[in-house]
C-alpha cells in the first residue's frame, strides 16, 4: 500500500474524517491535556475494560468465593475463555491460547517445557536486540539445566545496532541449536519479523521456535497455526490495553499438547479432578496445562473488555490504520525534520510490511528532546541510547494528533527548549 500524503493540517483532519476507526477514540479515556504516543508500553484504559473490571469486583463483593463457579464467566474457566476470545488475534484455535501468568513468567514456563537439551543439541538461539528480560530468562534456563550460558546461548548480532537481518539469524540455525526464541517486533526499532520464514527455517533444521509477541499482538494480525509456530507469549498491557501489569498470554500449538509442562502447578491440572486434591499432577489436554497458579482475576478482568473492543474494530482494520498512520508520521518527519537544524532520523523499516506499530525516532539529543516533548503534553518514551518511540495507536490516536506531534518535534528544536533538560537518565519513561 503506497500512500501519498500532504503536509498541511487540513489534510490531517481530512484523514481523520475518512478514518473508519475514528469512532473508537471515544471508547478510551484520554490523558487530559496530552497526546498519548506510548500505548506500545502501556495502552490506555477503555470504558469496556473498566466495565469488565468493575463487574468482576462486584462479583467478588456479592459472590465471594462463589465467583469461581457462579460469576458471569465463572472465574475457574476465565483464563481459557479469554484465551479463546484472544485466539483470533493470533490465528490460533480454541484451546491454544490462555490468559495467564506474566510475560517473563510465561517465557520461563514455555522454555522450561520445550528446551530439551540432548547430545550435541544443547543451544538456544536468540538475538542481541531482544528485550533484556528475555535474555535474563534464557540465561537462567540454561543454567537450571546445568548448561553453560556463555556457550549455549547463541546471540545473533545486529549489523547496525538497529535492525536484525533474518539471514544472519537463519545462518546460526545449526544442528547444535535445540530451541530458538525471537521477538515478533523488535522493541526499539519496531522492525517486524517474518515469523513464517523464521519458523520454516527453524523447522527445516529440527529446531523448536517460539516468539515473544509483546509488541505485535493487538496491532499486527498473526497466523500462528498457518505458520506452524511452536509456541508464543506476550504482554496484554501494550496494544491489548489490559492495564498496568495485566496478565500475559501464552500460545502452544496443538501438536505440542501433551508435552509435559516444565513448570507445573494446580491450575494446569485437569479441571475435572483438580479439587480431588491428589498429589499426582494430571495435566490438562490443551494449552491450559501450562497455567501454574490461581487466575489473577483483577489483573485479567480488564482484558475481557479490551478484547471486545478489538473484536469490534477488527485486527485487519487496526493493521491497515497502523500501516497508514505510521507511514504518515514517517512522511512528516522525512519531509520536514531530517535536515539541519532538526537532524531527526528514523530507525524503523520503511517497508510497511516489516514494521510493527511504533516508529523509532533517533536524535543525538533524544533523551532531552523526549523530556521537552513530555513537558509539551506529548507522551512518548525513550530507549537508550537515542531512540524516542512514538506509537500512533490506531484505536485512539488520530492523524491530527500525529500532525501535532510533528509540530512539537519541530518546535522543541526551533526554541532550543530541550536544552533546559538534564542529561541524567535515571528516571523511568
Ligand atoms: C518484548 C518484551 N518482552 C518482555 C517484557 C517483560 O514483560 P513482563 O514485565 O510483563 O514480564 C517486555 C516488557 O515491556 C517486553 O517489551
Amino acid at each position: 500500500m503506497v500512500d501519498r500524503f500532504e503536509l498541511g493540517e487540513d489534510y490531517a483532519l481530512k484523514l481523520d474524517a475518512d478514518d473508519p476507526l475514528a469512532v473508537f477514540k471515544n471508547r478510551f479515556y484520554p490523558i487530559k491535556g496530552s497526546i498519548y504516543m506510548d500505548g506500545n508500553s502501556l495502552g490506555l484504559m477503555s470504558k469496556d475494560a473498566e466495565e469488565t473490571l468493575l463487574r468482576v469486583l462486584n462479583e467478588w463483593k456479592t459472590l465471594g468465593i462463589g465467583g469461581w463457579g457462579k460469576a458471569k464467566i465463572p472465574w475457574i474457566s476465565y483464563a481459557e475463555k479469554l484465551g479463546d476470545m484472544e485466539a483470533p488475534l493470533v490465528g490460533a484455535s480454541p484451546g491454544e491460547v490462555v490468559v495467564t501468568g506474566g510475560t517473563t513468567v510465561n517465557l520461563h514456563t514455555l522454555v522450561a517445557t520445550f528446551y530439551q537439551p540432548e547430545g550435541k543439541r544443547r543451544k538456544i538461539l536468540a538475538d542481541e536486540l531482544n528485550f533484556p528480560s528475555d535474555h535474563y530468562a534464557l540465561y537462567a534456563q540454561i543454567k537450571l539445566r546445568g548448561g553453560d550460558p556463555e556457550k549455549d546461548l547463541v546471540i545473533v548480532k545486529s549489523r547496525d545496532g538497529h535492525i536484525m537481518e533474518e539471514d544472519d539469524i537463519i545462518k546460526e540455525m545449526t544442528d547444535e541449536v535445540q530451541l530458538a526464541l525471537l521477538p515478533s517486533v523488535w522493541y526499539k526499532s519496531g522492525q517486524l519479523a517474518d515469523i513464517e520464514r523464521l519458523t520454516k527455517a527453524a523447522h527445516s533444521k529440527g529446531i523448536i521456535i517460539g516468539f515473544d509477541c509483546s509488541h505485535s499482538v493487538g496491532v499486527v494480525p498473526h497466523k500462528f497455526n498457518e505458520w506452524n509456530v511452536d509456541f508464543a507469549f506476550w504482554c496484554n498491557y501494550k496494544y491489548v490495553n489490559g492495564g498496568p501489569g495485566s496478565t500475559g498470554s501464552l500460545y502452544v500449538n496443538r501438536r505440542h499438547w501433551g508435552t509435559r509442562p516444565g513448570l507445573a502447578g494446580w491450575f494446569g491440572n485437569n479441571r475435572s479432578t483438580m479439587f480431588d486434591m491428589v498429589n499426582r499432577f494430571d495435566p490438562e489436554k490443551d494449552a491450559s496445562a501450562y497455567e501454574i497458579g490461581t487466575t489473577t482475576m483483577l489483573s485479567t478482568a480488564p482484558i475481557e473488555g479490551s478484547l471486545r473492543v478489538m473484536k469490534e474494530a477488527g485486527i485487519q482494520r487496526i493493521r491497515e490504520k497502523s500501516e497508514k498512520i505510521t507511514s504518515y508520521l514517517i512522511y512528516l518527519i522525512d519531509e520536514q525534520l531530517t535536515a539541519k537544524p532538526y537532524s531527526y532520523g528514523i530507525n524503523t523499516p520503511r517497508n510497511v510490511e516489516r514494521r510493527g506499530g511504533h516508529v523509532g525516532v533517533v536524535h543525538k539529543e533524544g533523551w532531552r528532546i523526549n523530556q521537552a516533548l513530555i513537558a509539551r503534553g506529548v507522551i512518548p518514551d525513550f530507549r537508550p541510547p537515542n531512540t524516542i518511540r512514538l506509537a500512533p495507536i490506531p484505536l485512539y490516536v488520530s492523524y491530527h494528533d500525529v500532525w501535532k506531534v510533528a509540530q512539537h518535534l519541530k518546535a522543541v528544536i526551533d526554541t532550543k527548549e530541550y536544552q533546559n533538560y538534564s542529561e541524567d537518565k535515571s528516571t523511568v519513561t
